[in-house]
């Protein structure tokens, strides 16, 4: 029987040129390379230089995908941009972009707002629209200022996050139905918002009139996000019928390296099928995990037929997995 399947036909990323080390942290606040790498895995970050905005570092992603998918603007009929950090607060830098690219005027095109789990559910909505057969082609983009909404006095949040983002261009393609198709095999998304003050930014529109900095409770995520990522793991794995030995590459949520490996280690998947992007990236947020698919594409880790499980968690809590044959 046909099935209707969303494939991944090209991907792209862009970092900022400014790169942070962490021995640059060291002279901003009281910290050292020894703890920031032992405790997170992370070693510098990219941020934005002043004037260069989140829409602008989309803008590059979703070129280079559209490039690689050897698409152009026109062909696009929807725009997806999971972000926390807008340019502006209304209109979406989902508009702008597709402005911008030059998609179709006519042509749907909306912000996702759900923290580090943007870029699956992004992917979620936009599968069920193509399995609706609402859509052919979809640009989906998960990117990130978190430099700027990032105290920089503060120790404890300041030397997690970066900025980045990463692109993927989707289409509609017929499949078989069965786990031997590429492209999305399955998707499961989630929220919590008991835990909505774990996690987050200390101010806002309505709140505050400001966008707040981040602030955390470190410990009560850490342990949320290991059990969270590992149930969105089971869910689309039981899904779509497939053993966790059949994975080639677990890519998760880019956050903090104890957290990979303590996923990893769960589903005993082996470290070297484990991509970590963490180290250079540091925490982009909506944009870790399109980033760290395009960069391993890029490298040729992650090839045509590849087996991919991608679960994600963020503020809400939301969490969710993606299990693709890319
Ligand atoms: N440099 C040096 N010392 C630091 C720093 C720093 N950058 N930050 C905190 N410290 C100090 C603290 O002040 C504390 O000192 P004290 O004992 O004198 O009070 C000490 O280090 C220990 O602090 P803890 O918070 O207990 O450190 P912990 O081992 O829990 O590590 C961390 C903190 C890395 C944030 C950890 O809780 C963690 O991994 N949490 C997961 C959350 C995460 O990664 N969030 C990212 C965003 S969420 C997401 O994307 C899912």
């Amino acid at each position: 029987m046909k099935y209707t399947r969303t494939e991944i036909i090209g991907c792209g990323h862009y970092l900022p040129s400014k790169v942070l080390t962490n021995d640059d942290l060291s002279k901003m606040v009281d910290t050292n390379d020894e703890w920031i790498s032992t405790r997170t895995g992370i070693r510098s970050r990219h941020v934005v230089e002043e004037g260069e905005l989140t829409s602008d570092m989309a803008l590059n992603a979703a070129n280079i995908a559209l490039e690689n998918a050897n698409m152009t603007a026109q062909d696009i009929d929807l725009v997806v941009v999971a972000t926390l950090t807008p340019d502006n607060t209304t209109p979406s830098v989902a508009a702008k972009v597709a402005g911008r690219l030059g998609v179709k005027p006519g042509t749907p095109a909306f912000d996702l707002g759900a923290a580090c789990s943007g870029f699956v559910y992004s992917m979620t909505m936009v599968d069920n629209m193509i399995r609706l057969g609402q859509i052919k082609t979809a640009l989906v983009i998960g990117v990130e200022s978190l430099s700027k909404i990032v105290d920089w006095t503060d120790r404890n949040t300041c030397v997690l996050f970066g900025d980045g983002a990463g692109a993927v261009v989707v289409r509609a393609k017929e499949g078989e139905g069965l786990s031997s198709d590429t492209g999305v095999l399955a998707t499961k998304i989630y929220a919590d918002g008991t835990q909505y003050d774990s996690l987050g930014t200390d101010g806002g529109v309505s709140s505050t009139k400001t966008a707040g900095f981040v602030h955390m409770n470190g410990k009560e995520v850490f342990k949320y996000a290991v059990g969270a990522m590992c149930e969105a793991c089971d869910a689309v794995l039981s899904q779509a019928n497939i053993s966790t030995k059949e994975v080639d590459w677990l890519l998760p949520h880019q956050a903090n390296i104890r957290i990979i490996s303590s996923v990893g280690q769960k589903l005993e998947v082996p470290d070297e099928k484990v991509i970590v992007t963490v180290d250079h990236h540091g925490n982009t947020s909506a944009a870790s995990i399109p980033l760290a698919l395009s960069e391993s594409v890029q490298a040729g880790k992650i090839k045509k037929g590849d087996l991919v499980l991608i679960p994600a968690m963020g503020a809400g809590f939301t969490w969710g997995g993606l299990l693709i044959r890319y």
